[in-house]
């Protein structure tokens, strides 16, 4: 009888495992995400670690701290709190054709000029075609090299010829492991060959950077499969017909997390925003109802932003709550304040919410943002164009202080704003001299006198 050959299922989206089918993950939750792989052949052993390491006494140790290589993008420095730690593997994750390749290229090249040695491999893309690109870009540092190749052992053979300080994998849905016996892309397959990477990283103190491509259709494992194997991972966002990208820190070893770079994708590639709130706002409506400023902090960088908001009257059944950047959920539960306490007749009305630019934020500080232009798309009356809005709604209406304010009266003093609607909560303890004039309400009903 022929050997039966040992199968499991891995969730594409979570990477958890089960034995049988079925249509949604038991784990995350996800629906049509598990795939059958094959198992690992039997009598396959732990990794050969090569002679045992001896245990070192802490105070030992050297600190790595000092030993920070800077990506040359200050925008990307910042994100990762400095910059890049020898021995760390990064994971860079996105959709298709956000920019992931166009950005580790730059990162390559002006670590590169910088006297160390840099290897780029790619399994996406031939040779001709990333020197095209890095025509494209104007780059060509003579410690670049660049390698296309998809067999883990034999990058492995590479990158010990080359030993950089940061190389870089670009996907890690490509690159194929022989010991593992299911096709690139598939769970156990990127598990495999991250761990190669990251064993090498480790042992040799280089940088590993591995794009992961973010995909819906579940058929290649995403990289959410490896955000705990890695040191940090950034997510790249942004809409593909708009300009700018945001690289977000969602985990990070070494650093703070959350922390976000902003970018504008150009003829040459990406290149840093400095002034994020004044790219958010540049295209502001003046005297427009529906329209208002809010501000949120993400990291510790504060980011002007427009809220909008369009109300008209509901033809179907249930009004429509649809939300492009504020929490959905944080919506519908500002527009049940709202009728609840000040008696605005949403009911039959359809809300839509809008955070212009593409930005997402799911702080609670911009509760009052929402709320503010909500009203002011209800009634038809624009709030001041030099009035910035922001706080926390509670459930019974009560208006909730919120971190960071001298932070963010700072930023919109810098962007010309003359007066700010704070919470109460905020103006008492608050340590703020500047120009901004705050007028500090303690409940939703007073929002509605203050703006109209
Ligand atoms: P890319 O880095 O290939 O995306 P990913 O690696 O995430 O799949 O970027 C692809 C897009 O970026 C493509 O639509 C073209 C655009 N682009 C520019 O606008 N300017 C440039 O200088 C480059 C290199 C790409
Ligand atoms: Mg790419």
């Amino acid at each position: 009888m022929a050997k039966k050959i040992k199968t499991f299922f891995a969730c594409s989206s979570c990477g958890s495992t089960f034995a049988k089918w079925s249509g949604q993950c038991g784990q995350c939750g996800e629906w049509n995400t598990l795939i059958e792989e094959r198992a690992a052949p039997a009598g396959r052993t732990k990794r050969q670690g090569g002679p045992a390491a001896l245990p070192t006494p802490l105070a030992e140790v050297a600190n790595s701290t000092d030993m920070t290589v800077s990506c040359g993008i200050g925008e990307l420095d910042d994100v990762l709190g400095g910059g890049l730690v020898p021995g760390g593997v990064l994971l860079l994750a996105g959709e298709p054709g956000i920019g992931k390749s166009t950005l580790l290229l730059q990162v390559a090249d002006r670590i590169a000029m910088a006297g160390r040695p840099v290897l780029y491999i790619s399994g996406e893309e031939s040779l001709p075609q990333i020197k095209n690109r890095a025509e494209r870009l104007g780059l060509g540092s003579a410690n670049l090299a660049v390698l296309a190749e998809t067999d883990w052992p034999s990058i492995e053979q590479s990158v010990r010829e080359v030993n950089p300080v940061v190389l870089v994998i670009d996907s890690i849905q490509t690159t194929h492991h022989p010991d593992w016996p299911s096709p690139p892309g598939t769970v156990g397959q990127i598990r495999e060959c991250a761990q190669a990477l990251i064993d090498y990283c480790k042992k040799s103190n280089a940088i590993g950077f591995l794009i992961g491509h973010v995909t819906k259709e579940g058929a290649i494992a995403g990289p959410k499969v490896l955000e705990h194997m890695v040191d940090t991972v950034l997510y790249f966002e942004g809409e593909r017909h708009q300009a700018h990208r945001i690289v977000r820190s969602v985990k990070n070893r070494f650093g703070p997390t959350n922390e976000i770079g902003v970018f504008r994708m150009t003829e040459r590639g990406l290149i840093e925003v400095t002034d994020p709130s004044g790219l958010f706002l540049s295209e502001r409506p003046e005297d427009a109802p529906g329209s208002v400023v809010g501000c949120a902090v993400e990291g510790r960088r504060p980011f002007l932003l427009e809220v909008q908001a369009l109300v008209t009257p509901a033809h179907y059944g249930s009004p429509q709550r649809v939300s492009t950047g504020v929490d959905q959920r944080r919506l519908i539960l500002n527009i049940a304040i709202l009728e609840k306490i000040c008696g605005l007749a949403l009911g039959a009305r359809d809300v839509f919410t809008n955070i212009a630019g593409g930005f997402k934020s799911a702080e609670p500080a911009l509760d009052l943002a929402v709320c503010a232009a909500i009203i002011s798309g209800f009634q038809e009356i624009p709030i001041p164009s030099d009035t910035f809005v922001v706080g926390e709604v509670g459930l019974a209406g009560e208006i909730r202080a919120v971190p960071h304010i001298e932070t963010r009266l700072k930023e919109a003093e810098k962007m010309g704003f003359k007066r700010a609607v704070i919470p109460a909560g905020n103006k008492k303890k608050m340590e703020y001299s500047g120009d901004i004039q705050t007028i500090a309400i303690a409940s939703l009903t007073n929002l509605i006198k203050v703006i109209s």
